[in-house]
C-alpha cells in the first residue's frame, strides 16, 4: 500500500488543478482524433472526472462505460422538433440513446441541443426538455438533470451585467425554457468565452480583464465590482434570467475556453494556456460578485484540436490536447 499512499500524498499537493467539478468537452469534428477508448483513458491519466458530449455517439458512450466519468449528454439539434412532437419519441430517443448505458455510465445532464438560438427555431425545446425530463421521472433517473445550452448571443444586452436582457427575439423561447428549468430544479446552460468579449472589442476590454488577471476592479457597476469579464458576463446571464421568470434558476458553464491558434498574437498557446488555467483556478473559488455563494460548475472547450471544425482557423484550434494526445499547452497534471 505504501506506493499508493504515497502516490496519493503527493498527488494531493500537486493534482489540485484536477478538481472534481470541472469538465472538458470531448467534441468529435475530427478526421485524426484517437479512438474513444484512448480518449476516455486520456481523461482518466489527466485526473478530469466530466466530460461533455455532444450528442450519443455509440462509440464514445460504448468507452465510457464503468469508467466513472461523469456525462453531460447532448441530444443532436435536429432530433428536438421529433423529441417534444410527443412522448413516445421521446421514448424511442430515451430507449436508442440512453437505456443501453444507464448501468455503466454517470449521466449528470442531458443537454437538448447546443446553441439552437439565436438564429434558430427554439419554439420546440421546452418542450423536448419536459418530454425527455418525464420519461426520465418514470424510470426513476429524474436525478439526471435536463436542460439546454445556449450563447452569450441570446443577450440582447449584456453590459453593464446589471442590464442583462435576452433580445427580443428569443424572450419568449428563454421563459418557456426557464419554466421548465426552475419547476425541474434544473440549471440553465451557458456557453461562456470572454475570448469573444476581448476579441470583439479590443480597444475598451483589456486583455487582462479577459485572461483573469487584472489587479482588482475594472468595471464597477452599481455596489458590485468586477474583476474579471467572465464573471461579468455570467452576472450578465443571470440578471437577464431574473428578468425572464427564472430567478431562481442556477447556471453551469457548458463551455469555455480560449483559441492557441488562428488569429495573431492573441490566440497563442501561451495566451490559450493563461486562461484556460485561470478559469479552472477561478471555479475552484467562490461565485460571482451577483451571486457569491453559487459556485459555478464549468467544462473547458475542448479536449482535442478538431481539423474538420467549420468557420474560421480559431475554430479548430480550442484544444488543450493534439490529436495525437500531446498538450498544446499545460494544464492538467497528470494523476497516472
Ligand atoms: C498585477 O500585479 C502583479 C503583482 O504585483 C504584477 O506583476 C502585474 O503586472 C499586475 N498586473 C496588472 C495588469 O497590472
Ligand atoms: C499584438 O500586436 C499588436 C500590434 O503590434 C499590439 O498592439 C498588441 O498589444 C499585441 N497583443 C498582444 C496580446 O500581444
Amino acid at each position: 500500500m505504501a506506493p499508493l499512499w504515497i502516490a496519493l500524498a503527493v498527488c494531493s499537493i500537486i493534482c489540485s488543478r484536477a478538481a472534481a467539478d470541472v469538465g472538458v468537452c470531448y467534441g468529435l469534428q475530427g478526421d485524426n482524433l484517437p479512438p474513444p477508448e484512448e480518449v476516455v483513458a486520456l481523461y482518466k491519466h489527466y485526473g478530469i472526472q466530466r466530460m461533455r458530449l455532444f450528442d450519443p455517439n455509440p462509440s464514445a458512450l460504448e468507452a465510457l462505460k464503468g469508467s466513472g466519468i461523469a456525462v453531460i449528454l447532448g441530444v443532436r439539434n435536429s432530433d428536438i422538433p421529433n423529441i417534444a412532437s410527443s412522448q413516445a419519441a421521446a421514448q424511442q430517443w430515451f430507449d436508442t440513446n440512453l437505456a443501453p448505458y444507464l448501468n455503466d455510465v454517470n449521466f449528470l445532464y442531458i443537454a437538448v441541443g447546443n446553441e439552437v438560438i439565436p438564429g434558430g427555431d427554439g419554439s420546440t425545446i421546452a418542450g423536448a426538455m419536459q418530454n425527455i425530463q418525464t420519461i426520465l421521472s418514470s424510470k426513476n433517473v429524474g436525478g439526471i438533470k435536463v436542460s439546454t445550452a445556449v450563447p452569450m448571443t441570446v443577450l440582447g444586452t449584456s453590459f453593464p451585467p446589471s442590464a442583462g436582457q435576452f433580445s427580443k427575439e428569443v424572450d419568449g423561447v428563454m421563459r418557456a425554457i426557464l419554466g421548465v428549468l426552475s419547476a425541474q430544479g434544473s440549471p440553465l446552460m451557458i456557453n461562456v468565452y470572454p475570448y469573444y468579449g476581448y476579441v470583439g472589442d479590443p480597444a475598451n476590454v483589456p486583455l487582462d480583464y479577459a485572461l483573469f488577471r487584472a489587479n482588482g476592479t475594472v468595471v464597477k457597476d452599481g455596489p458590485l465590482g468586477y474583476s474579471n469579464l467572465f464573471d461579468a458576463m455570467v452576472d450578465a446571464f443571470y440578471s437577464a434570467m431574473e428578468k425572464a421568470g427564472g430567478s431562481t434558476v442556477s447556471v453551469v458553464v457548458t463551455e469555455s475556453g480560449w483559441p492557441s491558434s488562428g488569429k495573431g498574437n492573441v490566440t497563442t498557446p501561451e495566451i490559450a494556456g493563461t486562461y484556460n488555467r485561470n478559469f479552472l483556478t477561478r471555479l475552484n473559488a467562490n461565485g460571482t460578485p451577483k451571486r457569491p455563494d453559487a459556485k459555478i460548475d464549468g467544462y473547458i472547450f475542448a479536449m482535442f484540436n478538431e481539423n474538420l471544425k467549420p468557420g474560421p482557423a480559431t475554430e479548430q484550434n480550442f484544444g488543450l490536447f493534439y490529436p495525437n494526445k500531446q498538450p498544446v499547452y499545460h494544464v492538467f497534471n497528470p494523476i497516472i
